[in-house]
């Protein structure tokens, strides 16, 4: 099958497109045909910190047609689609095929595309933890969301509105529009705007993108409220972490998250998408083969929404890529 193999050693950006053998799954795993797979930080930044998956393929979040069953498998069968976040499991999603344990996985509706789909698990569920599990959102609370225009950021708007929030987004000026049609009430450009130096006070703040102050998102929250770090610069993260203790002293809570894969809570949000409540929003489409590519954008950090790689058949299906090499 094709991969998008990490080597260490190659000088295009370490990913080498290339052939090796199919995965072969054990006794509690099912292999599956892989779509699509959208990409998340995570990628890049397990790759820039040197923790590798053990069969060196990135690709967390999949979305593809279940092959073959391992004998303890009871709730797939050959030709299900499902999706899922395989982060926990070794990544593996930027191939023809990856093995996977059932509990990972959850159906994928016939109405949803498997682009679609692959673009739900992490991102979708760090927004709906967030705002949900941590920060515990309320109706007609009033919501900020720094980094509203990316893959997280894109989905929190749209989770705050559906629990009844007052949202308001941060973002550049080319993704104001996109802020506002995902559900934000209202939107800061912050490329026009010190936004931290703002009258209005939060009862959540989620830091998802952005390396601001922390003492600003202090001042901006009413006097129970909760900052949520989601992410942003690498310093952020580790400030949040180390001084959120003493920036919680007092009734101000400062929190911070480690989203983590829920078979209960996909279902709940591939409901939400099968309703219509809730949409990704695909910003760009690459080929497995131009996965460094679509790593480097996305690295950029001004992505709008989600990244998709799309796993064509005709990598996977030898007739077809022999009839592709003959044209
Ligand atoms: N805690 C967890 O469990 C967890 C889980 C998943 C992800 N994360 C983290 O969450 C962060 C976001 O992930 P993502 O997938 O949403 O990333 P992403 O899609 O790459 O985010 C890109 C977005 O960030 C926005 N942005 C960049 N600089 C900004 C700034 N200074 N102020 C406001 N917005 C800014 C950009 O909007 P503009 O172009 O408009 O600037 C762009 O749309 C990452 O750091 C990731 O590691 C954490």
């Amino acid at each position: 099958m094709k991969a998008v193999v990490y080597d260490k050693k190659s000088h295009t950006d370490k990913l080498v497109f290339c052939d090796i053998d199919k995965p072969v799954p054990n006794d509690s795993e099912v292999l599956i045909r892989v779509h699509a797979v959208s990409l998340n930080a995570a990628d890049y930044r397990s790759m820039k910190m040197g923790i590798i998956p053990k069969r060196k393929i990135f690709g967390a979040d999949i979305a593809g047609r279940i092959e073959s069953v391992g004998k303890n498998i009871s709730l797939f069968k050959p030709g299900d689609e499902v999706l899922g976040d395989l982060a926990s499991y070794g990544f593996g999603g930027l191939a023809g095929y990856v093995t996977a344990p059932e509990r990972l996985l959850v159906f994928k509706p016939q109405q949803i595309s498997f682009d679609e789909a692959a673009a739900l698990p992490m991102a979708a569920l760090t927004a709906l933890q967030a705002l949900r599990n941590i920060a515990n959102i309320q109706k007609g609370q009033k919501v900020l969301i720094v980094g509203s225009a990316g893959g997280v950021g894109t989905y929190a708007i749209q989770f705050a509105a559906y629990f009844g929030a007052e949202v308001t987004g941060v973002c550049s000026s080319d993704n104001v529009q996109q802020t506002l049609s995902l559900g934000a009430g209202y939107v800061i450009d912050y490329t026009k705007e010190d936004f931290t130096e703002g009258d209005k006070r939060y009862n959540i703040i989620l830091g998802i993108n952005g390396g601001y102050p922390l003492s600003a998102y202090r001042k901006m929250l009413t006097s129970d409220g909760t900052y949520v770090m989601v992410g942003g610069s690498l310093s952020q993260i580790f400030k949040s972490i180390l001084f959120g203790r003493l920036l919680s002293l007092g009734s101000k809570k400062f929190k911070s998250l480690s989203a983590k894969a829920n078979k209960t809570d996909l279902e709940f949000v591939v409901k939400l998408l099968e309703e219509g409540v809730i949409k990704p929003v695909i910003d760009r489409r690459y080929s497995l083969d131009k996965t460094a590519d679509a790593i480097n954008y996305l690295k950029q950090g001004h992505s709008k929404g989600k990244v998709v790689i799309n796993i064509a058949f005709a990598l996977t299906h030898p007739f077809l890529l022999s009839l592709r090499l003959l044209a």
